[in-house]
């Protein structure tokens, strides 16, 4: 597309988020791109009825997709409604089901997640929030941080895109930790997300 002034314009690359949490982490990247040219969030997919992410896309005015875990995993992984958006990147945001194959082959390094942890250490079935700072602390753990990674078949086992790292001080716990893990995510995700976006 052109510009009046005869400069290139690229279209905007059309964003899915799938997140079942509180959605802090969602929140954040729909500040980060509401006015931008770079990307739009046009979806956001979730499995948790009542999860607050919902409130969140309810007043953003962004549409909601409720993932059933049969559809999701025996049908169509709800492909055909990822493709009618023109999906460019599907962005993981305290989403904590595995993604089918079906979505896994149609969007290769198009799938991202991130964990609140230096992965590979803290990751896996069962690892995720809570869980994974309580672990850290009961370890002993003088450091943890962020992953952002592709996702691939197995959980948080993709290529690595970023990790940036924070203390673990003593007296943490899991809520402390929490608060600082989630601050590094909410500067860096978007961020990491449109440098990815423009390189697309
Ligand atoms: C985030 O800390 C994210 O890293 C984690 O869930 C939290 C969601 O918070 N994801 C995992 O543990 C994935 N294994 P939010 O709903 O406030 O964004």
């Amino acid at each position: 597309m052109e510009t009046p002034n005869g400069k290139q314009e690229t279209a905007k690359k059309n964003l899915v988020v799938f997140a079942s949490g509180a959605g802090s982490n969602a929140q954040q990247i729909i500040n980060y791109f509401r006015n931008s040219s770079v990307a739009k969030i046009v979806l956001i997919a979730c499995n948790k009825p009542g999860a607050g992410v919902i409130s969140i896309a309810e007043k953003e005015n962004i549409p909601v997709l409720m993932i059933e875990k049969e559809h999701f995993f025996k049908g169509d992984g709800y492909l055909p409604e990822f493709q009618k958006l023109n999906t460019n990147l599907i962005v993981l945001a305290g989403f904590l089901w595995k993604i089918p194959q079906i979505l896994i082959d149609h969007y290769p390094r198009r799938i991202i997640n991130i964990h609140p942890a230096l992965l590979p250490k803290y990751g896996g079935k069962g690892m995720y929030g809570q869980y994974v700072h309580e672990a850290i602390i009961n370890a002993g753990e003088v450091e943890s941080g962020i992953t952002i990674h592709y996702v691939d078949e197995h959980y948080d086992n993709g290529d690595i895109i970023f990790q940036t790292a924070c203390p673990v001080v003593e007296g943490d716990s899991p809520e402390t930790l929490a608060r600082r893990i989630h601050k590094l995510e909410h500067l860096h995700y978007p961020i990491v997300i449109e440098e990815l976006l423009q390189k697309m």
